[in-house]
């Protein structure tokens, strides 16, 4: 599939889901940071011991879907900057930031097109570029990902991406006998692995009409590559046994609104990984 096709692909449907996933009830509960001004995403709440201190830190995310996660950033003190290529989800971000009392600057740009997104936010203004969570498999290539990284950051500035463990992305997720078989790509190819899945992962009586999706995988080995190659030093690079969803259906809830494999198998794959680098000063 033709790389523009498959990013309009993806657009449909996100744009499609980002309604159903803003739905009251659905996972990703949004009433909750409208009702308590204290309320951080588990995703935040995991990466906050890494993150450190982030009064008055400039901080983008890329992909930010409808903010939570920017709106958690920048009430642990960043002033935060969200980017996403959906309308519909960015229309929810800005809805959620303004009910939540909380400022948070949202840009609408394609994270493929490099150059879109500078122009949109600016180069070399931010101390975090802050992604992950379902982000870098919608993108075909990490070495242009990386360098977008680079030029985004500030001497000085740094890098923590969290996302699906490429190994865990390789396997047969349907598989309900608990065994793990690859039978998807490790390793980053032009051609994108095309999905076709009426619903999505959050529970929702919504029937979409874009149920196609085109995902890239990208090697950890490669990802950090890329990120050396574009100028950043790597400064952490951690395996994870949970992910902040149920990627497979006999994963069970762990603390923290993560999931992870069950018993002896928790020690046999990391599901996901972070992976923190800075821009020399
Ligand atoms: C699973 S969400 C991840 C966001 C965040 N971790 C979360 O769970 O709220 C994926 C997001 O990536 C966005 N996205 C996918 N491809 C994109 C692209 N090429 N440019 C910008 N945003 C993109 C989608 O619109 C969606 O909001």
């Amino acid at each position: 599939m033709d790389e523009r096709a498959a990013v309009d692909l993806n657009l449909a449907g996100w744009d499609e889901r980002a309604l159903a996933h803003a739905a009251p009830g659905t996972g990703y509960r949004l009433e909750q940071y409208v009702e308590d001004p204290a309320r951080v995403s588990d995703v935040v709440a995991f990466d906050a011991p890494r993150l450190g201190d982030l009064a008055g830190v400039r901080g983008v995310h890329l992909q930010c879907h409808l903010g939570t996660d920017t709106l958690s950033l920048a009430r642990l003190g960043a002033r935060m900057t969200g980017v996403d290529f959906s309308p519909s989800a960015l229309e929810q971000a800005r809805a959620l930031a303004e009910r939540a009392g909380a400022e948070v600057d949202y840009h609408r740009a394609d994270v493929t097109d490099g150059a879109a997104v500078l122009a949109a936010v600016g180069a070399g203004r931010y101390d975090l570029v802050y992604t992950g969570i379902g982000a870098l498999c919608w993108l075909p290539r990490t070495a242009d990902w990386a360098r977008l990284v680079s030029d985004l950051l500030a001497p000085g500035g740094r890098l923590l991406v969290r996302d699906g463990h490429p190994a865990l992305l390789a396997l047969d997720h349907d598989r309900t006998d608990g065994e793990l078989v690859l039978a998807h790509p490790y390793f980053e190819r032009p051609e994108p692995t095309v999905w076709d899945e009426p619903g999505t992962y959050v529970e929702t009586d919504r029937v979409f009409t874009h149920t196609r999706s085109a995902e890239w995988n990208h090697g950890l080995g490669e990802l950090v590559t890329a990120v050396i190659a574009a100028g950043l030093q790597v400064t952490g690079l951690e395996e994870h046994r949970s992910i902040p969803w149920q990627a497979m259906g006999h994963m069970v809830e762990v603390p923290g609104g993560e999931w992870a494999l069950p018993g002896d198998a928790a020690d046999r794959i990391p599901l996901s990984f972070t992976l923190q680098a800075r821009k020399p000063a």
